[in-house]
């Protein structure tokens, strides 16, 4: 069946624990994705937003706390029970390098003929800022035909203030701030602040 019971969140953590070794990544994270929402998770280098997009797409499981993906539970889901839950969702990994051969739409949408979400880990890493603003353009484009949902994982200020309804700043295993892009440059944080200035990578 192809929808969400009572209009709820298609993605959804709650107090979301991950630990690697002894090094705490996560630390009850809390997120609500609805439908038609594009929210951009952003951080400096290894804050964990590779980790954070894994877990909510159900790749990896979390230590503790509750993922649902399109109202079902995925946090300890077998493998088995998990297949007909990603085919409803696409993931472009970090590094894909979208334009060496396809475009956004033949990369995620048309293998799996319309995902109801898209996670994207670092969609424009190593692009120039004009490619950059071009992959904006397909995101724009799926948007309006083929996925309208979905969780981008960037450091690039500039490409989330382009596709983002929402924002989310990953400081210290949580989120320093979430909200509109407006309201996140209004953020009284103040590493917030800096992150979006420039001044600080590794948060
Ligand atoms: N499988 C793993 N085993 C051990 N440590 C891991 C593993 N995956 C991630 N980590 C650690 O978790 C932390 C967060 O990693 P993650 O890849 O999520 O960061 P990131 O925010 O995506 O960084 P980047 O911006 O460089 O892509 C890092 O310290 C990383 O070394
Ligand atoms: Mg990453």
């Amino acid at each position: 069946m192809r929808h969400v019971a009572t209009g709820g969140p298609l993605v959804e953590l709650r107090d979301v624990w991950k630990s690697f070794d002894r090094k705490q990544v996560l630390r009850g994270i809390d997120l609500a994705l609805t439908k038609g929402t594009i929210l951009a998770v952003m951080g400096g280098s290894g804050t964990g937003k590779t980790v954070l997009l894994r877990i909510a797409s159900g790749l990896i499981y979390p230590d503790s706390g509750a993922v649902s993906l399109f109202g079902a539970r995925i946090d300890w889901m077998t493998e088995e029970a998990m297949l007909p839950v990603r085919r409803r969702s696409g993931f472009v990994f970090q590094g894909a390098a979208l334009f060496d051969s396809l475009s956004v739409f033949e990369n995620v949408a048309y293998p799996l003929m319309e995902p109801e979400v898209v996670f994207f880990d670092e969609p424009t890493a190593g692009l120039d800022p004009t490619n950059a603003r071009l992959v904006a353009q397909l995101i724009a484009q799926l948007r309006t035909g083929v996925c309208d949902t979905a969780i981008v994982v960037t450091h690039d200020v500039e490409f989330a203030e382009l596709v983002a309804d929402q924002m989310a700043i990953l400081l210290g295993g949580n989120f320093a701030d979430m909200g509109t892009p407006a309201e996140i440059h209004r953020s009284a944080n103040p590493d917030v602040r800096r992150f979006l200035a420039g001044e600080l990578r590794e948060i």
